[in-house]
């Protein structure tokens, strides 16, 4: 579970390893200076200072300018759309740059100073004062400052984390609000609202397990009419329902019998009080959809519009593309393979037919730290993903233990390496073990065992 409560590549770019020359298979390690070494980082076609904070890899800099989520015919781009379908009336906005200061992307939304989002192990740094957004969420107050009242803004986002089938340090989020003026007048738009929303669901196969729109561990926000915001929190979930069965009330099996199942949940979100999360019964597991609530006052009074009160919400495209298209891993996302791309069409929700799988080879690597090393399991990852792109598939750390006497770690990490388009021989994962392993001693002061 990441620090939001919600966890969560191939445009114009080429993995660090490359395979040439007529039909033999040769493999060429791209080298790359870490860009914190160096004086200037350029994102997105700007340069940028670069400082101790600075940990944006090769990487991922190949990859903020993909947006997948615009890619014709592709999975999160039709994902998209049948979202912003269930929302005709609001603005759509999908083409702001992730860049973002860390002060719009945490403080603007009251998130503490000590918060671990805001960690260089958690989050990727252009320098101190700019970074690649966490979250959609970094763009409320400037939606709502220019005035907009009921909005989706689909986008990039970044967080260190581990290496999976199901996490990549670059996903896509969804991000939903909308607000009403804080008056007798906004209320009954509100009421109105929640009724024709209600009536809609009333008639669909859904059954919803539901938590009170406030508690005591969820509470009102000081500053609201507790009337107020009891409206808007039903608001917000019977249009998150309805969401729901837009994505998944067409899958299926579903039901009079066989509802689709909703379940709310309380949650904790800096921005949002009361807050809660969304899942969905789905394939005998219940899936951890989004995060929402009722936005804090204090975002919507430094946007400028302190006399509105409304909701806002925040979903991972990824996982729910995954299981909507049957994606197995989400690498696959950023194949450029056309036995990949190739059956997907625009605007229709498709299963994916595996094409057969390479083999996966796996490699160990096992170190000494001393005592005070900050290494952080991210640091890893991140590196094995700068090395071996996307031909990295899982990083597990296997082994852990402190030496009695000299107060040493010992850890053990076993690296999965797949290739998705190609077999991988071992010699060639080899050369990408040894690069690792040289860049660990090189950037981390460890002792290879
Ligand atoms: N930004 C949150 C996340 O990344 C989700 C969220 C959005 C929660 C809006 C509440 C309101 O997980």
């Amino acid at each position: 579970m990441s620090h939001f409560a919600l966890c969560r590549w191939k445009a114009c770019s080429r993995p660090s390893l490359t395979f040439l020359f007529n039909g033999r298979l040769q493999l060429r390690v791209a080298r790359f200076s870490s860009p914190a070494t160096q004086a200037k980082v350029e994102v997105l076609g700007q340069q940028f200072p670069t400082d101790d904070f600075t940990n944006i890899k090769p990487a991922i800099l190949r990859k903020v300018s993909a947006q997948l989520h615009l890619k014709h015919a592709h999975p999160l781009n039709t994902l998209r759309k049948l979202i912003e379908s269930a929302y005709p009336d609001f603005t759509h906005a999908a083409t702001i740059s992730p860049l973002v200061t860390p002060f719009k992307n945490f403080d603007e939304l009251s998130f503490p100073l000590d918060h671990p989002g805001r960690a260089k192990t958690d989050s990727y740094y252009v320098n101190r004062d700019m970074m690649l957004r966490t979250h959609t969420s970094a763009h409320e107050v400037e939606m709502f400052r220019k005035g907009e009242t009921k909005w989706l803004l689909t986008a990039d986002v970044y967080r260190r984390d581990e290496i999976d089938a199901s996490h990549y340090p670059i996903f896509h989020q969804v991000e939903g609000a909308q607000i009403f003026t804080a008056d007798a007048a906004g209320m009954r738009e509100v009421e109105a609202d929640n009724e024709r929303l209600a009536g809609i669901l009333a008639s669909a196969h859904i059954a919803i397990e539901d938590t009170p729109h406030v508690s005591p561990a969820n509470p009102v926000q000081p500053e609201h009419d507790p009337v107020f915001a009891e409206l808007v929190a039903k608001n917000l979930k019977l249009s998150l329902n309805n969401l729901m069965l837009t994505l998944f009330g067409g899958v299926q099996g579903i039901s009079k019998e066989n509802p689709l199942r909703v379940r709310w949940i309380e949650s904790y979100f800096p921005f949002t009080s009361p807050s809660f999360e969304v899942e969905v019964y789905f394939q005998d597991e219940w899936l951890e959809i989004l995060g929402c609530g009722v936005v804090i006052q204090a975002t919507l009074n430094t946007a400028g519009v302190p006399n509105k009160i409304g909701w806002a919400f925040g979903l991972g495209l990824e996982r729910i593309a995954m299981v909507l298209f049957s994606i197995p891993d989400i690498r696959m996302f950023w194949s450029e393979d056309e036995r990949f791309l190739s059956q997907f069409e625009d605007g229709k929700i498709t299963s994916f037919k595996p094409y057969s799988k390479y083999p996966s080879c796996f490699k160990d690597v096992s170190f000494w730290v001393s005592q005070g090393n900050t290494l952080h399991e991210n640091d890893i990852c991140d590196l094995v993903r700068d090395v071996a792109g996307d031909l990295v598939e899982d990083v597990k750390r296997i082994d852990h233990f402190v030496h009695p006497k000299t107060q040493r770690t010992s850890l053990c990490y076993r690296i999965h390496y797949r290739s998705m388009d190609s077999s991988l021989s071992n010699e060639e994962v080899n050369v990408i073990q040894d690069q690792v392993i040289s860049r660990l001693q090189e950037h981390f002061d460890v002792e290879i065992r």
